[in-house]
């Protein structure tokens, strides 16, 4: 997956003339922070915001692309007109969501963290986000219905029992598609959980990852996750100190909508090749499963080998 080009050049301009030493360890102690359950809060100069956009904006962009990218392979006729970004921090889903549908022409990022939002402008001045509107504000603020609302990354923030309720209020607020996208550990697991069982009994559908709306199979200390893997740019690579030119972003996320989407089987788990052939788990509306596909039933493993994790089956 290739970032949106103009996004690229926007971050690696925030690293003109700062000397990279501040900037690893800005993003080192950003890092720290976040593994000892710190929040975004803790951002508060224009410094820390670059930090932030430069070691993770790219990643949580990726994810978004991501999910977006199968919402419109199950809805291709969706084609969204306004987009609501809730806690947009320096405006990731907004730039994924955009790249996906060009057609978007109104854009509300919505943050209350002044140096997020100051950085999500710059980083949107001159690009396909120049026209936004970037307002502060609370999750819990009357909002404008919009086609597609989106909470990337924000539920982590929020007790793991406030997730279901803000899941509830942002579809509330009149969305026709909610995406929620988490990071893909447990605990985004079991936030994006909460959320889905909560928007279903609201009446709301799944689009994705879920081909239905029956209660999730997943137990014990499996969760549903998955994996994108983007470029690493040098800068980036220093900030993390990471040897390989890519990443892999793991995510969990479910998107919602007021009709009913039907999609057939997810493939849940990076499919296991053996010489006599293929077994994905699956997740359907029957459950879980796993289903071999043999190698010498040519025409039917010719259609599923290029099948990966987090496709369709
Ligand atoms: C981890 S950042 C994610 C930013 C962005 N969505 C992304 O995917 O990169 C979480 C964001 O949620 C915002 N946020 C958290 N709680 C919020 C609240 N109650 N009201 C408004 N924004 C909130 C934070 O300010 C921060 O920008």
């Amino acid at each position: 997956m290739q970032l949106p080009p103009a996004l690229t050049t926007a971050i690696a301009a925030l690293l003109e003339g700062v000397p990279r030493a501040d900037m690893v360890a800005a993003a080192r102690k950003q890092s720290a922070g976040y593994r000892k359950g710190a929040t975004s809060q803790a951002i508060v100069t224009p410094a820390d915001a670059a930090a932030y956009a430069v070691a993770r904006m790219p990643a949580t962009t990726a994810a978004c692309a991501a999910v977006f990218a199968r919402l419109a392979e199950v809805m291709p006729d969706f084609a969204p007109a306004s987009l609501l970004d809730v806690g947009a921090g320096t405006g990731a889903a907004s730039w994924a969501a955009v790249t996906q549908w060009p057609g978007i022409e109104t854009v509300t990022m919505l943050d209350h963290n002044p140096a997020l939002r100051a950085l999500a402008r710059k980083l949107a001045d001159g690009g396909l986000l120049a026209r936004a509107d970037i307002v502060g504000g609370d999750l819990g603020a009357d909002k404008p219905q919009a086609d597609l609302t989106v909470a990337s990354y924000v539920l982590a923030e929020l007790p793991e029992a406030s997730a279901a309720a803000t899941a509830r209020h942002l579809w509330a607020s009149g969305a026709r598609v909610l995406a929620l996208v988490e990071p893909g550990t447990p605990d985004g697991f079991a936030r994006i959980r909460a959320a889905r069982t909560a928007l279903i009994a609201d009446g709301a559908h799944v689009a994705a990852p879920c081909t239905h709306d029956n209660n999730c199979p997943i137990s014990g200390d499996d969760w549903c996750h998955f994996s994108q893997r983007l470029p690493r740019s040098r800068d980036h690579m220093l900030l993390k100190g990471a040897n390989v030119p890519f990443e892999d972003e793991r995510y969990a996320y479910v998107v919602v909508t007021r009709d009913k989407v039907s999609s057939g089987a997810l493939i849940l788990a990076p499919p296991l090749e053996t010489k006599p052939g293929l077994t994905f788990k699956l997740c359907d509306e029957t459950g879980l499963r796993a289903q071999f596909v043999a190698s010498r039933d040519k025409d039917a493993y010719r259609m599923v080998r290029k099948r990966e994790w987090g496709d369709l089956f």
